[in-house]
């Protein structure tokens, strides 16, 4: 690959890097994508238990945090979900909606890898890999890349590697690197979307209850998500706690509502007067798993007869049910999380184009920009809008 000279290179063969690919290409220019990684696509393959959850059908701007909450919009809109979702069709992967408009492939994540490296093979992008690229120096016209496998020269280059998480799939602070080469403001970087950790006592009640899960609405910070909530050997997770932990900040609080549908207390004060004979245990029993049960009556309610608990009992026991206030110790981190939040700052680019504003053709897109999505195929859809954008001007 000694001295070759290309109108873009893309640094990084995920989603965003491919889309940018692609959509250049597309419009004539001469593309190469170079990834340090041996295997391309990994993290699509393993994406939604491996049938990628590839965008959602309600995804709009409020799916998203940033520094500037504002900034995804212009690509959003550029390339909404529907023009993705219309060329899956044109392709005839089958896929189906799980629930809350998260659209799973049927078969295998593999689709989205075949159809993302098919398109580009026939669109006549350059896809090279395994390749490190050691330096990237600014011309006036374009860039001059040093990789172990020779220089690559290019107008316009597109910085698409991701975030940190996941480091086994080949993630690396690449990105944040050659955005302060170029002295562009990181927003400070956590794990989003992922398990919650706990010590001591609470520790080993949940690792007692591993495996029990619970519809629950958990609340922290702005955050207020109502999903599943799964115990686990370490802590907490589940849907609704990998939501939260994006909102979350370390030292802070975490409400749970193990009923969501219901005042416990009213609910409980009922039971008392019109089944007075049962144990607490057993009604609760009615609503929640029993280990559960079992160890909230041995750890924070006190069990008894209905008839023999006092009001003010009983009004303790429902506050507790909806509104159980966890301080976790911390996440499981980058080792599990599925994004990284913060990033590029979004001050530093263009939200039509994802162009640098101090750097003419230089971009970043994808996962190593601020801009972080919910949990239900809306980062995918942040890689494919903001790949087609860069691509689009690139
Ligand atoms: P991505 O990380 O995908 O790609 C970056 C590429 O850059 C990689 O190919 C990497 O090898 C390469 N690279 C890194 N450093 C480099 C370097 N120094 N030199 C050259 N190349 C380099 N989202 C969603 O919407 N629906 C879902 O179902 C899931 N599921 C899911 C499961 C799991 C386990 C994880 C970890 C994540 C998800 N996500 C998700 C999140 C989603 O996978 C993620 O947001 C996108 O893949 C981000 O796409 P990017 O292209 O920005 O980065």
């Amino acid at each position: 690959m000694s001295h070759q000279s290309f109108d873009v290179a893309v640094i990084g063969a995920g989603a965003a890097g491919m889309m940018t690919a692609i959509t250049a290409a597309r419009r004539g220019r001469r593309v190469v994508v170079l990834d340090h990684s041996k295997k391309l696509g990994t993290k699509i393959r393993i994406s939604g238990g491996g049938r990628c959850n590839f965008t959602n059908l309600y995804a709009s701007p409020q799916n998203y945090l940033s520094e500037n909450p504002h900034f995804c919009k212009s690509a959003l809109k550029q390339y909404p979900q529907t023009a993705f979702i219309d060329w899956v069709r044109e392709n005839a992967i089958p896929f189906h909606e799980k629930k809350l408009g998260q659209l799973f492939c049927d078969r295998s994540a593999q689709d989205i890898v075949d159809m993302l490296f098919g398109t580009a093979n026939k669109a006549g992008v350059t896809v090279a890999n395994p390749v490190s690229v050691n330096a990237i120096n600014a011309h006036a016209s374009g860039f001059e890349l040093r990789t172990d496998k020779g220089a690559v020269i290019c107008e316009s280059l597109v910085i698409a590697t991701g975030g940190l998480s996941i480091p086994k799939s080949g993630a690396t602070d690449f990105g944040y690197r050659i955005a302060r080469q170029f002295e562009l403001p990181l927003v400070s970087t956590r794990a989003g979307l992922v398990p919650f950790t706990y010590e001591g006592s609470l520790k080993a009640r949940c690792k007692a209850l591993s495996g029990v899960s619970v519809d629950a609405t958990v609340t922290s910070g702005a955050g207020n998500f109502r999903e599943g909530l799964l115990f686990t050997h370490r802590g907490l997770s589940g849907p609704s706690i990998l939501q939260i932990s994006s909102y979350w900040r370390e030292k802070q609080d975490v409400l749970v509502n193990l009923m969501p549908d219901t005042d416990a207390t009213d609910w409980l004060l009922g039971m008392k007067r019109t089944t007075p004979r049962r144990s607490l245990k057993a009604v609760l029993s009615e609503s929640l798993p029993n280990r559960l049960v079992d160890m909230l009556t041995s750890e924070f309610i006190r069990d008894g007869r209905l008839a023999d608990m006092s009001d003010k009992a009983l009004r303790s026991a429902g506050s507790f049910l909806n509104g159980w206030c966890t301080r976790p110790s911390g996440t499981e981190g980058y080792r599990t999380a599925e994004v990284t939040m913060g990033g590029v700052s979004t001050s530093a680019l263009s939200s039509k184009t994802m162009g640098v504003k101090s750097v003419p053709g230089l971009f970043f897109v994808g996962e190593v920009v601020d801009v972080t999505g919910h949990l239900g195929g809306y980062n995918f859809q942040w890689a494919w809008s903001s790949g087609y954008v860069a691509g689009c001007a690139a």
